[in-house]
């Protein structure tokens, strides 16, 4: 299948760092879903470590380079977090926005009113190895800012289209996928690589993997949270699933 999933396995951090000590471990979860079928791995270190921690994302790369399973690292655009990166030599760095500044109104990476401060931290990033994604809102503006970076990949801000099905909007959802379903032809002709993700779940995935242009769909919380009830294997397998056949009747 050309459509990927990547498995943010951050929220097993945040349940073993509700307790303190090793248990459950983000690294096993990352260790399962290999086996499961994930294509890649996601994890995000924020600046407050609130649930990965630095030495995670060593031993997530240690297990990655192992595999040869591609490590997606999602991270703040500061001077620190590129520091970490061009230490460990991830496969991918995805930015993304954790301070308000950075944000636009949907919670994208503000990429066109930072471009200044942005293009350096990118090309620092590229220059290293790594293949850089911008987490963004699928708008003209941010996407055209994107691709006049070094970046190589956008990813789409799916969060507001997954809200507004929560929220039982049908209309308003419709609008928003239209929107990602043209940012993702605006990107792709701009050659940019694109991925979508945020709020995924089983009930709301098949829409966006029916996006002829989207190339990989990161999803976390939901698999993190199912796994409670069906194991994590199966519920990385059954997205798989239902991915699948959402693109194949495309
Ligand atoms: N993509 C990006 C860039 C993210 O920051 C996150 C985590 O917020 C996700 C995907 C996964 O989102 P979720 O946990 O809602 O599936």
């Amino acid at each position: 299948m050309s459509l990927r999933l990547g498995v943010n396995i951050d929220h097993v951090a945040t349940l073993r760092n509700a307790r303190g000590g090793m248990h459950p471990d983000p690294v096993n979860a990352a260790r399962v879903a290999i086996e499961a079928g994930a294509d890649g791995i996601t994890a995000h270190l924020r600046e407050d470590r609130r649930h990965i921690r630095d030495e995670d994302m060593e031993r997530l790369q240690a297990l990655c380079l192992k595999t040869e399973t591609p490590l997606n690292f999602e991270m703040a655009a500061t001077e620190e977090m590129v520091e970490i990166a061009r230490r460990i030599r991830p496969h991918a760095v995805c930015l993304v926005p954790e301070k308000r500044e950075e944000r636009t109104t949907e919670g994208g990476l503000e990429v066109a009113g930072q471009h200044n401060r942005l293009v350096p931290m990118i090309q620092q990033l590229a220059d290293s190895g790594a293949r850089v994604s911008l987490f963004i809102e699928a708008t003209k503006r941010q996407i055209e800012a994107a691709a006049s970076t070094a970046a190589e990949v956008v990813e789409f801000h799916t969060g507001a289209y997954a809200h507004a099905l929560d929220d039982g909007d049908q209309a308003l959802a419709d609008s928003i996928l239209t929107q990602l379903v043209e940012g993702g032809t605006l990107a792709a002709a701009a050659g940019l690589e694109v991925h979508y993700g945020h709020g995924l779940t089983f009930d709301n995935v098949a829409p966006v993997a029916a996006i002829s242009e989207a190339m990989e769909l990161n999803i976390g919380h939901f698999i993190i949270g199912e796994a409670v009830f069906m194991g994590l294997g199966p519920a990385i397998a059954k997205m798989r699933e239902i991915m699948i056949a959402a693109r194949e009747a495309a």
